[in-house]
């Protein structure tokens, strides 16, 4: 059966790195919540103009909007097979509507935490630096980029610095993701949908075991 990878984990914990990695060589559509937004950001329209203050604070955009987006995205042709979802869902009704969608699409759902510690993921998000070509994520401690400040890819392009990894919107999302996303955990745990994956290892290392837990599932 199609899968639906579901990639968990606070911000910092390396969702995103993982999504990209699984991308590249499983070949399923990465689907980031965060990313469309900050696309949506761009556009300069009245719900940019709404989605802005929420991304900045560190709060989570209201369920009604992200559902929207991403049933539009996930009922799109390259997800036929199978997605991975990087950010999503965040809420209880996020995860319900998932159920629904999962069930019409014909997709079965597996949850991959990405476990790390509160305490190192302020320099992760702090020191998280962006391509805005290729999204190629990079870290100042972790990660550097051959030259400092330049995309490895496109080494013209000066790497960017996300709005909100700021020491006071950081400690919203932890909040928040403490407060709203942490029990669905709980959720996927009960129904035997979980996998955990230390993330304070090396990023292969992490990929190793997700993919094992994908690969292993029937
Ligand atoms: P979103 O973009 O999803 O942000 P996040 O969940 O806070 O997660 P991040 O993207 O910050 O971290 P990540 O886990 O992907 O880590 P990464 O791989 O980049 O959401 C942003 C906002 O959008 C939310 O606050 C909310 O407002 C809104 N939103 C999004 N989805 C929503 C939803 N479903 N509902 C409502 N609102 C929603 O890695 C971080 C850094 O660490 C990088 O520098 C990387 O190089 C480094 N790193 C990664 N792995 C390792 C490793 N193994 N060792 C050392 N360094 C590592």
């Amino acid at each position: 059966m199609s899968k639906i990878i579901v990639l968990m984990g606070a911000p910092g914990a390396g969702k995103g790195t993982q999504a990209r990695l699984l991308q590249q060589r499983m070949g399923l559509p990465q689907i980031s919540t965060g990313d469309m937004f900050r696309a949506l950001l761009k556009t300069e329209t009245p719900l940019a103009g709404e989605v802005r203050p929420i991304l900045a604070s560190g709060q989570l955009v209201p369920d009604e909007l992200t559902i929207r987006i991403v049933r539009d995205r996930t009922g799109r042709e390259d997800c036929g097979e199978g997605y991975i979802l990087d950010g999503f869902p965040r809420t209880t009704v996020q995860a319900e509507m998932l159920e629904q969608i999962a069930s019409e699409q014909g997709h079965h759902v597996i949850a991959i935490l990405v476990d790390v510690p509160f305490d190192v993921l302020e320099k992760r998000l702090t020191g998280r630096r962006t391509c805005p070509v290729c999204g190629e994520i990079y870290n100042v401690y972790f990660k550097p980029p051959a030259r400092e400040g330049f995309c490895d890819v496109h080494p013209e392009v000066h790497l960017a610095q996300r709005a909100d990894d700021n020491a006071e919107t950081i400690k919203t999302r932890l909040m928040t993701y403490q407060r709203d996303t942490q029990p669905l955990l709980d959720y996927y745990d009960a129904t035997d949908r979980l996998r955990r994956a230390d993330g304070t290892r090396e990023p292969e290392a992490i990929y190793a075991d997700i993919e094992q837990a994908v690969t292993g599932e029937p």
